[in-house]
């Protein structure tokens, strides 16, 4: 007997996990309650709906790798430097472009901003809004002082109707605003659960492909709610782009997770202003705070995907509460910082047990390299024997179980970072140090370090 197919599946509406059945704690994430009910996709009926009809036919049939002719895969400047740095050095034409962040963070801005600067270069975009009217978004671009003739409004949250207009308009770059408001006429689902946000992506990601079009789509980050958040789609989007900030913070950063076309963990920085997004050029004088370092401070050189920046790494030590002592962690990886902790605990002796700890990156920044292992060291340090760290240093280190300091990657450019934003030292391994024998470095003294042991007597004790 044919088996039936259920016509209703569950999902996580947290990271898009499904199920056949209802689940409390979702087993991909670990969210509890975030399972919705959804009528299945009924894949089907998709065959007529449009997805199929815009691939040309050569394209479908294989062809002879030798025969293949390099695609000029030219990248297309943005005009907005920091997108294009987070996207790897410019759009790419036949790309799907993942941008996420919570809802009011500037996405619609951003990329609103972006059609006008394409269009400003002579190339057409259509911008497509499921969630606003075109004239909110004529009075949005006004107020931006934007008033491009090339950029095309749609509101709409057809799929069908989107294909249709692209195909009339043969845009550069279309917007998608946003996923969660787009439906595919032959998916029996409301818009912004899973399996109507993946039909829509794989039409989009057709589209983009077989046009040659770059196609940008929005995605709101949801934490819990009946629509599903955009981690859904991240597997079937070439770049993944989240637009983060800090609640009161005006900077926004721009970072890439997912990059098929060039490096991840690159950010973007941007501040909002009454004029939109405006491009932060020296984001180093952001993160590393304002006025004279106090104790429990200490600034780090690291380099976030290709990028090398400075930062000031923030720890507080302070009596325990509890019999448990507490550990806060925002900016650096919680279990690094836990690790980072015992070994400061062991190898210099300092007494933790009954201290409450915490270490903050200023200005919003997560660091996701090991190189801001020693500042953090050197801040807890500063924190629990109350004392100011060295005048002018900046530090970069990864440090070892046995407290050894070990090199980090690309040390002329932190070098040439810390020199350009007033630093008078910086300390390295001892090997980066041999290392950059020889290198011009602008005046700024190296310190060579060999382990913790070294890097607490610069403190003087
Ligand atoms: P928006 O781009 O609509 O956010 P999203 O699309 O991510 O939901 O941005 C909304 C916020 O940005 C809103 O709180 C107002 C603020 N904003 C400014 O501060 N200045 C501006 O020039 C614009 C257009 C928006
Ligand atoms: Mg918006």
């Amino acid at each position: 007997m044919a088996k039936v197919k259920s016509t209703t599946i569950f999902f996580c509406a947290s990271c898009g996990n499904e199920s056949s059945k209802w689940l409390g704690r979702c087993s991909g994430c670990g969210e509890w309650n975030t399972y919705k009910e959804a009528p299945a996709a009924l894949p089907s009926k998709r065959k007529n709906s449009g997805g199929g009809r815009i691939v040309p036919r050569e394209q479908r049939q294989a062809q002879s790798f030798r025969q293949i002719k390099p695609d000029a895969e030219k990248r297309v400047a943005s005009g907005i430097t920091e997108l294009d740095r987070a996207l790897g050095g410019g759009m790419v034409p036949g790309s799907l472009v993942l941008i996420g962040g919570a809802p009011g963070i500037g996405k619609s801005t951003l990329l609103l901003q972006l059609s006008a600067r394409l269009v400003e270069r002579g190339k057409s975009c259509l911008y497509v809004t499921g969630e606003e009217s075109i004239a909110q978004i004529k009075l949005r671009g006004e107020r931006l002082g934007l008033s491009p003739d090339k950029l095309f409004l749609l509101a709409s949250g057809s799929l069908q109707e989107i294909l249709a207009e692209a195909e009339r308009l043969t845009p550069a770059l279309i917007i998608v605003d946003s996923i969660q408001t787009m439906r595919d006429e032959g998916t029996e689902s409301a818009p912004g659960n899973a399996g109507q946000m993946r039909e829509c992506t794989a039409v989009f990601s057709e589209l983009a492909r077989s046009t040659r079009t770059a196609v940008f789509i929005i995605g709101h980050v949801t934490k819990e709610g009946a629509i599903a958040g955009p981690k859904v789609i991240e597997h079937m989007v070439d770049t993944v782009l989240y637009f983060e900030g800090e609640g009161e913070h005006q900077y926004r950063l721009l970072r890439a997770v997912k990059n098929r076309y060039g490096p991840t963990n690159e950010i973007g920085v941007f501040e909002m202003t009454s004029q939109g997004l405006a491009e932060v050029d020296s984001p180093s004088a952001i993160f590393l705070g304002e006025g004279e370092r106090q104790t429990g401070t200490a600034a780090a050189a690291v380099i976030e995907g290709t990028r090398p920046l400075l930062v000031e790494v923030q720890a507080l030590a302070a009596p325990a509460s509890y019999n448990y002592p507490q550990r806060v962690c925002t900016g650096y990886e919680y279990n690094r910082f836990v690790l980072l902790t015992a070994i400061a605990e062991k190898r210099l002796g300092l007494k933790l047990r009954y201290q409450d700890l915490f270490l903050n990156l200023v200005g919003g920044l997560r660091v996701s390299e090991t190189g801001l292992d020693l500042a953090a060291v050197m801040a807890i340090y500063s924190a629990v024997k109350d004392l100011a760290p060295p005048a002018g240093m900046a530090l970069a280190g990864e440090v070892g179980l046995s407290g050894e300091i070990r090199s980090v990657a690309r040390p002329e450019e932190r070098v040439r970072e810390a020199s350009r934003m007033g630093f008078k030292q910086l300390a390295l391994s001892a090997k980066n140090v041999a290392k950059l024998k020889g290198a011009k470095l602008g005046g700024i003294k190296l310190v060579a370090l060999k382990d913790l042991g070294e890097a607490v007597r610069l403190f003087g004790s």
